[in-house]
């Protein structure tokens, strides 16, 4: 009986072999350009899993899945392999033993083997950075935010996109609904705008190579050189913002002035109030000439916030805009 079993085995894995098919255990699966991906191919699979399955696996043939024209198209077996011992199911279990790659059962093939089965036509492009990318490190697969047998791809559609995510990442949902945020919960915006889930070469999965040439993909008036450049903005938009959501306008992490005091000891109010360093005499800010002496009090007891007088938090153009003043 073992050996019958060992026979077979080795008959599916050969049959694998010859197809040019992810065999079960492979390591990274070669191209599929034997299988048969017609339509009359998958009727090997079809004649048993028709219109009248409980899951409505059919539905493949309505997406990019099931151009059948087009002949990168994959057939069923393309997918799951050619699961001989499935197909037949010689000992007449009362469950058949898996397919070879089922994205279902843990029993049948690891996270890297469905992985794998995937890259074989997907390896590139958006997705050249999978290997050791956060979500691979995470034994995350393909087939956690893709669905391919519905006709509408939850990921890759807009409106649902967001949704997929937050299946795992509950705190960034919680995020998009506070008083400032990026319009993620409008359904305006969505993350791969900003992430390539699939991997990056920069930070978090950015889409680009650092946080900064993403926001300033969008927000291309922040992203300088400007003459006067201040130090924090030209290294990293997040040292003041929090890209999904904040109760503090515009997406900041703390108010002014405590936004700046993390950073800058002190208000210099002491200088203020002291004339010290207002030696050529009244200052002039965005909002007018301020008279010597009366200038500032302790700028975050008046509630006064320190770009009342530095407007130009981000950086500034002006021939004398080094305290970012105008
Ligand atoms: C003779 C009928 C029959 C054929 C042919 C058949 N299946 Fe199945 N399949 C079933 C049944 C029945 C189940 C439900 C599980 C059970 O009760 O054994 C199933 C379950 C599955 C599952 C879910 C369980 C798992 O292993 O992940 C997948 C995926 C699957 N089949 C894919 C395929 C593919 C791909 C083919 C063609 C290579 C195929 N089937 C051919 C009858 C069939
Ligand atoms: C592009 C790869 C791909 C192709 C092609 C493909 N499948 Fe699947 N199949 C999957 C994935 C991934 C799942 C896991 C559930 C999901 O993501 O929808 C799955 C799930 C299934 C299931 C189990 C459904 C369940 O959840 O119980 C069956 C049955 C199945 N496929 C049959 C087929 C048949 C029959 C074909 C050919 C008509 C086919 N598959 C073609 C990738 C594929
Ligand atoms: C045999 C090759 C092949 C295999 C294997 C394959 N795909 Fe595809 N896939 C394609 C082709 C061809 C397209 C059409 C898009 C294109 O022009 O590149 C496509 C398109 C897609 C798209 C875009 C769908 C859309 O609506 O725009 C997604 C997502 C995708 N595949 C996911 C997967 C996942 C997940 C797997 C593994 C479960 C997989 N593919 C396995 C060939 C394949
Ligand atoms: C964490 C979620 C996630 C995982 C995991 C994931 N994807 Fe995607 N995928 C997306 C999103 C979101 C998009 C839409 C991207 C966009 O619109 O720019 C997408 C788009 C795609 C596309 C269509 C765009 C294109 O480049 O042609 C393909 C194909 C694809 N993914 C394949 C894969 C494969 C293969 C894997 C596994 C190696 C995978 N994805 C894993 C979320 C994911
Ligand atoms: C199946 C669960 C799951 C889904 C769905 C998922 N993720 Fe993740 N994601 C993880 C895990 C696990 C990690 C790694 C551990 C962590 O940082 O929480 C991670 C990490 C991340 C990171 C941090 C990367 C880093 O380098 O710190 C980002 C960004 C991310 N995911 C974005 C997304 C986006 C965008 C989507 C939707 C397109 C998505 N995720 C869908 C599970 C998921
Ligand atoms: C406006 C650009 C942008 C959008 C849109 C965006 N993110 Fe992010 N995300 C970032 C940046 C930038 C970081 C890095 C944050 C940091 O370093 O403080 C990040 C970090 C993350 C992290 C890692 C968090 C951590 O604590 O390490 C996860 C998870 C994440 N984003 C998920 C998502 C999800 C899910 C969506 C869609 C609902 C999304 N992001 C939309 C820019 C964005
Ligand atoms: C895909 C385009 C896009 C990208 C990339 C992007 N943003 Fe935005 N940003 C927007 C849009 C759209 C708005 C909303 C404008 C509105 O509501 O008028 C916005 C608004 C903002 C606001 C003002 C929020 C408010 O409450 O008024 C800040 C601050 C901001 N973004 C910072 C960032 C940072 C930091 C990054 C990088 C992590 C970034 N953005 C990346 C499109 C983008
Ligand atoms: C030193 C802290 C700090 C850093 C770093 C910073 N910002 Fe800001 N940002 C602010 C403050 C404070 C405001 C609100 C007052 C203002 O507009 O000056 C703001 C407002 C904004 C706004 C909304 C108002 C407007 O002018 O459109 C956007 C968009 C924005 N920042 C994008 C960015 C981007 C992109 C980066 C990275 C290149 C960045 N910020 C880096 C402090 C900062
Ligand atoms: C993450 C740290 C950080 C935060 C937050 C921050 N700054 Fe700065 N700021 C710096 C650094 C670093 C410099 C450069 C200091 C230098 O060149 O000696 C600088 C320079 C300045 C200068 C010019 C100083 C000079 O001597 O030329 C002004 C004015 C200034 N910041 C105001 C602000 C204001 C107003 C805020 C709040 C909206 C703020 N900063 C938030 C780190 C920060
Ligand atoms: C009433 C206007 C005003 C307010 C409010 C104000 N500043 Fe200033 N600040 C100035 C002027 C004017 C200078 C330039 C002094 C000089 O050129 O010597 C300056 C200089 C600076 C400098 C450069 C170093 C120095 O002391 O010369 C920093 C850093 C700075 N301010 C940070 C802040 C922070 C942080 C706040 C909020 C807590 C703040 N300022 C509030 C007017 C103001």
């Amino acid at each position: 009986m073992n050996t019958i079993r060992r026979l077979l085995s080795a008959g599916a894995l050969l049959a694998a072999c010859l197809l040019g098919l992810p065999a079960h255990a492979a390591a990274p699966a070669a191209p599929t350009p034997a299988a048969d991906r017609s339509l009359a191919g998958d009727a090997a699979c079809t004649r048993c899993h028709d219109q009248g399955e409980a899951k409505p696996v059919l539905s493949i043939y309505q997406t990019r899945h099931g151009v059948k024209a087009d002949t990168r198209t994959p057939g069923c077996q393309s997918c799951h392999g050619a699961s001989l011992k499935h197909i037949r199911n010689d000992n007449n279990d009362e469950v058949r033993p898996p397919v070879e790659v089922s994205f279902s059962r843990s029993d049948a093939a690891t996270p890297q083997e469905q992985v794998s089965t995937c890259l074989t036509c997907h390896k590139n492009g958006q997705r050249s950075h999978w290997q050791t990318s956060a979500h691979d490190n995470a034994g995350v697969g393909c087939s956690n935010c893709h669905s391919v047998h519905v006709p509408k791809d939850r990921a890759v559609t807009r409106a649902t996109q967001a949704e997929t995510c937050y299946a795992c990442h509950k705190s960034e949902r919680a995020q998009s609904h506070r008083l400032s945020s990026h319009p993620l919960a409008a359904g305006k915006m969505v993350c791969s705008d900003c992430h390539n889930p699939h991997g990056s070469t920069g930070p978090s999965l950015m889409k680009t190579g650092s946080v900064n040439e993403t926001c300033a993909s969008c927000h291309a008036d922040k992203r300088g050189p400007f003459l006067w450049e201040h130090a924090p903005v030209a290294d990293n938009c997040t040292n003041c913002h929090t890209p999904h959501g904040s109760n503090i306008t515009p997406l900041l992490k703390a108010r002014a002035p405590f936004l700046c005091q993390s950073c800058h000891t002190g208000d210099h109010a002491g200088q203020v109030q002291s004339g010290a360093h207002l030696q050529s005499g009244a200052i002039t800010t965005a909002n007018g000439t301020l008279p010597l002496g009366s200038a500032a009090g302790r700028a975050q007891l008046t509630a006064r916030g320190c770009q009342n007088c530095h407007s130009q938090t981000h950086g500034s153009n002006h021939p004398a805009g080094a305290k970012l003043l105008r």
